[in-house]
Order: C-alpha cells, then sequence, then structure tokens
C-alpha cells in the first residue's frame, strides 16, 4: 500500500474547493471531504471531484445501528470514494455490518477504516462523561483491534500512536494520521502533532494535512514539501 498526502479540503462550498484544487495543475492529489463540504454539496461534490481525477476520502464518522450503518455503506460504495470511515465505538457488529454493506457486487470495496477515540477527547472527559476507566492508549488499542477483528482496513489515528497501532494490529493494517505540522510551523488548535517527516518515521501509511497547506501562501509548494518529506 504505497503512503500519500491527503489534503483535508474543509471548506464550505464547492466552489472555494475548486478555486484552491485548480491551483494544482501538475498532480491530482488526495482529498479528504468532510461534513462540512459534504453536507453543503452533497454527492455532486464525491462525483465531480472524482470526474476530476482526484482520490477520495469520505470522512462522514458513521455511528448508527448495525442495519442503518450497512445500507448507507452500500450507498457510498455507489459514490466510488477510495476511503471512507466510521466510529469504531459503532461495536464490532456496526463494523462488520458496515464492510458488507461497503462491498460491491463484484467484490471491490473502498478502504474502510475506523475512528478510534477523536484526538479531541481527553482521558479525563473519557472517564467524567464516557465513564470510560481505562487509560485513552490502551482504548485507543483496544478499538484498533477490534476494527481489525471486524475486518477493517485501518484507523484514523494520532501519529504518535501508528507505530504502536501497526504493533498491535500488524504492519499491514492502515495508520491515516492527521496532527501533521511542518517543523517550526504554526500549530493551530492541534496538540498531539508530528512533522511530515516525524509521522513517516513513525510509519503512518497516510497523513491528512489541512491548514498547513490550505492556509500556506503557496499551497502548492506546501503540498510537495509535505510529499518530498512524507512520501519521497
Ligand atoms: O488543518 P488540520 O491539518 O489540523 O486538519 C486536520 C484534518 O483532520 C481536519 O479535517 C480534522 O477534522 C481532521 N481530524 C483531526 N483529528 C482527528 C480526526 C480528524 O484533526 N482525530
Amino acid at each position: 500500500m504505497g503512503k500519500d498526502v491527503i489534503i483535508a479540503c474543509d471548506f464550505a462550498s464547492a466552489k472555494d474547493t475548486f478555486a484552491f484544487l485548480d491551483q494544482f495543475t501538475g498532480r491530482k492529489p488526495y482529498v479528504k471531504i468532510g461534513m462540512e463540504l459534504f453536507y453543503a454539496e452533497g454527492p455532486s461534490i464525491v462525483r465531480e471531484l472524482k470526474a476530476r481525477g482526484h482520490k477520495i476520502f469520505l470522512d462522514l464518522k458513521l455511528h448508527d445501528i448495525p442495519n442503518t450503518v450497512k445500507k448507507a455503506m452500500a450507498v457510498l460504495s455507489h459514490l466510488d470514494v477510495d476511503m471512507c470511515n466510521l466510529h469504531a465505538s459503532g461495536t464490532v457488529s456496526m463494523m462488520e455490518a458496515a464492510l458488507e454493506g461497503l462491498t460491491r457486487p463484484d467484490g471491490t470495496r473502498p478502504l474502510l477504516i475506523a475512528v478510534t477515540q477523536l484526538t479531541s477527547t481527553s482521558e479525563e472527559r473519557m472517564k467524567t462523561d464516557l465513564l470510560i476507566d481505562q487509560p485513552i492508549d490502551k482504548v485507543v488499542m483496544h478499538y484498533a483491534a477490534n476494527a481489525k477483528k471486524a475486518g477493517l482496513d485501518g484507523v484514523v489515528c494520532s501519529p504518535l500512536e501508528a507505530g504502536k497501532v501497526h504493533d498491535v494490529c500488524g504492519k499491514e493494517f492502515l495508520t491515516v494520521t492527521p496532527g501533521v505540522r511542518f517543523a517550526g510551523g504554526d500549530v493551530g488548535d492541534q496538540s498531539r502533532i508530528t512533522t511530515p517527516e516525524g509521522a513517516k518515521a513513525i510509519g503512518s501509511d497516510y497523513i491528512v494535512v489541512g491548514r498547513p497547506i490550505t492556509a500556506a501562501a503557496d499551497p502548492v509548494a506546501a503540498y510537495e514539501r509535505c510529499v518530498a518529506e512524507f512520501v519521497d
């Protein structure tokens, strides 16, 4: 599985997204479409980006009863995305149902990865709000193991957790990691971060990078720098 840089297209409209991507004349970057853009524009944004030649990670983080998730995933499989995701906390049964729904009649399917614990959830909040009384890294590894048991392809996690996830779930189990910043760059609201080179050293398979590219004075140069540090 090739390593790649996925640009988080956290834009409010298709117009803003296309204006951003039109700057990339040489390459067609792998892009992540999140809830904001998908809910604003609907499935047409996926179709248009596919038609323009981009690979797509559709980051909708599904979490519902197994039957509902299975049916929703079947719809997403027809959209021909390359990767999509759900919450591992929906249980192994929900993840198994999702995988079933996502698999097309010919046996092909997009990659399916699980969110373990959101990086915005602290260990303290997990204890007080969710009544989960275990250390957060133990919870993350348990959820990753559940995702693997359900047959999923990998997890979204902090780059700092990627090595341990590979230790627990195997080298082939994908780690898709946000929280990437250039050395000396603006950290913003991310806390558990590393550089593209650091993520490569730890063993991330895909890095998801938003503002260090989208808010850069020269987004194409910032993207090429990510690729040079992480992939090449
Ligand atoms: O701008 P930045 O590089 O922080 O963007 C990171 C992207 O990854 C955003 O789309 C954010 O929602 C997403 N993400 C994250 N942490 C997670 C899961 C997703 O930052 N745990």
